[in-house]
This record gives C-alpha cells, structure tokens and sequence, in this order.
C-alpha cells in the first residue's frame, strides 16, 4: 500500500498547502486530466517537475490561478480574453496570452516565453488551494511525458509512485481529456490543442474568426508550442487506428454497439456512441488496454465530430 495517497479532506488540503510551500510536488485532479502541480515561483519545484514527467525544459508548463485578478496580475488581458473567461472559467480553456514577468512565476516554469498559458480549473479543492497558497501554481498532466494522461490517481501511482510527494485522490476526472488551448496573442486568434471546448463554441462567443488547429503533424514546425508536435499520449504497445476486427493477439478499443463482440479483451468507449463518454473513457481504457501486453492495441473508428474530434486527434498522434 503506497503511503503518499490521501482523499479530499481539511487534513489533505492544509498538508497539500504546506507541501507545495515546501517546493514539494502534489497530485491534483482537475476536471480535464490530473496535473502534477508545484508552486510557479520555486525553481527547485519547477525542476522536480521537468525531471519527473522527463519532460523537455523547451517545453512551458500551464499556470492555474483561482481568480482573473490572479490571472491579470501574470498576464496582460484584453476585451475579448477577458469574454473568453467569463464565459468558459472556470474550466477547460487554457489561454495563451502575454506574460507580465514577476515572481510569481518563475521564467523556468515558461521555458522563458513572453508568452503564458492559464486556466482556473474548476475543482474546489484545486480552488482552495491556490486560494490559501496565494500564488498560482504550475501543473502539466501528470503522466511522464509522452505517455496517456492521468484520469485517476491510480494511474498517477503507476507512473510516478512514491516520487511524488503527495497524490490527491479525488477519483476519476469528469472529462477525461485536457483542455482547450486558446492563443490570443496571435492575429487572428488560434486553437493550438483540440479539447474539451470545440471550436465553433470558442468561434460563436468571440463572434470573430479564429485559427483551428493545423492537423499537419509530419511537418514539425518552430512551435510556439512544443507539445502540441511531437508523438504523444502513446501507450507502450502499438496502436493502430479504424479496425473493426481485431486479429486474435490484439486488445480492441470499440466504439459503439454495432454487433456483439466476443473478442477479449474488448472495452467499449461507448456502447450509446456518445462522444463524451468515450473522451471520459479513451485515457482510462488505454491505460487498461496498454496492460495487457498484447501484440497491439487496435481502436474502432471514432465519429469526427465534437469532442470526437479531440478524440480523433489524441488518437492519432498516439499512433505516430
Ligand atoms: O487540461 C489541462 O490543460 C491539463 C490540466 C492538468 O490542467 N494540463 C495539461 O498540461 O494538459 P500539459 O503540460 O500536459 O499541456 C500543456 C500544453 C503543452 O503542450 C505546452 O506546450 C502548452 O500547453 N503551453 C504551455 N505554455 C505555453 C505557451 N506559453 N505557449 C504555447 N503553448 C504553451
Ligand atoms: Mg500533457
């Protein structure tokens, strides 16, 4: 029994407060994925983090804050971010906008950019976190990178054990894949990571046009936004997408409840074919699937629309 997992309590949150004071780093759950949060002020913190998740230093962490006020006081806002907030905060919108350097977020959390990437998630506990630290803190996904996300504290156990100071064991996360990333510092504005929130829903509140994500993922650019290029979300074992009948050493992700399927292992995303169900569903299954040391893991094709979109596109750069 690992020792560092605890629940949600008065207990967990002052130890969680105390602990990232510390420059030590906690487990959260947020709405999207679990993030691997430390204080965006400490550079030890921050270091841990990267060393961690063996993520490259290039690439910026995402900073939560528990208000706008916060986010203003980091960022600069214009009229059509500060829309953006009301309307999606808290949830999952990240957005990119121009960073105001100051100590409240270290220069190594941002790889250095002018530029920072905020959300207030909507988590209460998270909430109350931030607001009793009195800093916004720092947290990518808590997988090592590269790997799928975690949408469980068992799988931030899996991935990081004992190395993680502290894991908040809020149960599953509500969507199961991360949030949207907004680039307001561009012209016209531009998605930069498919997510929870889709396009046309962004597009409608800004009433302007905005750039959609560019799915040319062989052609590795000079990214203001490193992660977004490379193979990602990949389970160790070999994915192979649109199957519909998996060879017999083969674990199969199935969508929908089209025939009755005897093969095992099966997991269905959704039987209904409801697209939020099987974005709640895809990290969680994978990391089952990715379990059973079979020879690959094939997925039944998804329905590219909506958050099937997101799903389509996790999957595919799963794949590469
Ligand atoms: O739903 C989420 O966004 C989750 C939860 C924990 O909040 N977080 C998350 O973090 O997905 P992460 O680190 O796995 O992904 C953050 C992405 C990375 O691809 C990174 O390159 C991009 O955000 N990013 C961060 N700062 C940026 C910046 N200033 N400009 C462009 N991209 C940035
Ligand atoms: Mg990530």
């Amino acid at each position: 029994m690992i020792k560092n997992v605890l629940k949600e309590s008065e207990d967990s949150l002052k130890k969680a407060v105390l602990f990232l004071k510390n420059e030590k780093l906690v487990a959260i759950k947020t709405e999207t994925v679990y993030g691997l949060a430390c204080e965006s002020s400490s550079k030890t913190a921050i270091q841990k983090v990267y060393g961690l998740k063996q993520r490259p230093l290039f690439n910026p962490l995402i900073i939560h804050v528990d208000s706008i006020d916060l986010a203003e006081k980091i960022s600069i806002i214009n009229n059509d971010s500060r829309e953006i907030m009301k309307e999606f905060w808290p949830g999952p919108v990240t957005l990119i906008l121009n960073r105001r350097k100051n100590n409240l977020v270290h220069d190594f959390a941002v790889s250095g950019l002018d530029t920072i990437a905020i959300r207030i998630p909507s988590s209460k506990f998270v909430l109350k976190l931030i607001n009793k630290l009195n800093k916004p803190i720092a947290a990518p996904s808590a997988n090592e990178s590269g790997y799928i996300s975690a949408t469980d504290a068992d799988h931030v156990v899996d991935s990081f054990g004992e190395k993680v100071d502290l894991i908040i064991d809020s149960g599953r996360t509500e969507h199961g894949v991360e949030s949207t990333i907004l680039d307001m510092t561009t012209n016209p504005y531009e998605i930069k990571r498919l997510g929870v929130i889709d396009y046309k829903t962004i597009r409608k509140k800004l009433g302007k046009k905005v750039k959609n994500l560019n799915f040319n993922y062989k052609k590795i650019l000079r990214p203001n936004s490193p992660g977004q290029m490379m193979k990602h979300y990949a389970p160790k074992t070999p994915l192979k997408l649109n199957i519909d009948k998996p060879n017999s050493d083969d674990a199969f992700l199935d969508f929908g409840n089209k025939k009755v399927i005897s093969h095992q292992p099966t997991l269905n995303l959704s039987e209904s074919s409801n697209l939020k169900e099987a974005a709640f569903n895809l990290f969680y299954f994978l990391r089952k699937l990715d379990k059973c040391s079979k020879q690959r893991i094939v997925v039944a094709p998804i329905p590219n629309k909506g958050i099937g979109k997101t799903i389509n596109e996790r999957l595919k750069r799963a794949a590469l």
